[in-house]
């Protein structure tokens, strides 16, 4: 099974969007796909469930209970899997209250867990992609620990290339100390603009110093913000748009 984290401390660079997005692209593909939303703000769970997100239930703050309060009548991890409105993706979906448990989760030494609930569901899917909040704390350590594979949103910010290099070590030190299968499989260039020359210069820098900079980039374009207040992936709106056929592609030069 296929496990990717979608991962970098910076906010807004895309990881929700992308999480969402190549996860959709997977199921299109007519793989299994579960995506885990990590980041108590639930906008991976908004996106794919819309208004159900408020609602939904049992959700990551009842599975983090039962796994700080021991009880012979523990849910099965299944029961907390939701379908979503599409094909072959189903959600674990987030809720504001593990922001809290945090610390709990933390203080009783619960970072392997993860790992454990996803080795469970090895037989029922074919992906998981994990959405993570913009910090390196508890739940984005656990994704580090759980995955196979990292892919790390870049928003052709120069901040943001310098937080780039620093991550990209803190991941091979996760590696080195927890988690040998861990593999940053790429960085995905967002919101391009194919004709401004600093995005451009960025991302070549980058090649030069030998990040694996993926070669399908993602441009900027409005249909985002249509998608997620529709609730709907780019890749399952209809009509072809630019940006559904750019996550395709991205999903297809993926390392498999
Ligand atoms: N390719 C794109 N084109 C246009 N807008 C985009 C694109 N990618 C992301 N956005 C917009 O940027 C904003 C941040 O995106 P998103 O929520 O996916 O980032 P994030 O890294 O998950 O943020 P956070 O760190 O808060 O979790 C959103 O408003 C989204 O609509
Ligand atoms: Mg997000």
């Amino acid at each position: 099974m296929k496990k990717r984290v979608v991962f970098n401390q910076k906010g807004g660079v895309g990881k929700s969007t992308i999480t969402v997005n190549l996860a959709a692209a997977a199921a299109q593909a007519g793989r299994r796909v579960l995506v885990l939303d990590l980041d108590p703000q639930g906008n991976a769970t908004r996106y794919l469930l819309g208004d159900a997100a408020s609602t939904v239930e049992p959700h990551l703050g009842g599975f983090f209970d039962q796994m700080l309060n021991y009880s012979l009548y523990a849910k099965p991890t299944a029961e907390f899997i939701h379908a979503t409105p599409f094909d072959n993706l189903f959600v674990l979906p987030s809720h504001p209250s593990i922001a809290e448990q945090q610390t709990k989760l933390e203080a009783r030494y619960k970072i392997y867990k993860l790992r454990e609930t996803l080795a469970e569901l090895e037989d029922r899917f074919d992906e998981v992609w994990i959405d993570t909040p913009p910090a390196l704390n508890f739940f984005t350590l656990s994704a580090l620990i759980a995955a196979n594979g990292c892919l790390i949103p870049f928003d052709c910010d120069a901040f943001s290339r310098q937080a780039l290099l620093g991550l990209i070590e803190r991941v091979d030190e996760i590696r080195a100390d927890h988690n040998a299968a861990l593999k940053v499989e790429g960085i995905i260039v967002n919101q391009f603009q194919p004709r401004a020359n600093l995005p451009q210069r960025m991302v070549t820098e980058l090649q030069e110093q030998g990040l694996p900079v993926l070669p399908q980039f993602l441009s900027s374009s409005v249909r985002i913000r249509e998608s997620h207040e529709r609730a709907v992936p780019v890749v399952f709106m209809e009509g072809k748009h630019k940006l559904a056929a750019e996550f395709s592609a991205l999903y297809a030069v993926l390392p498999a």
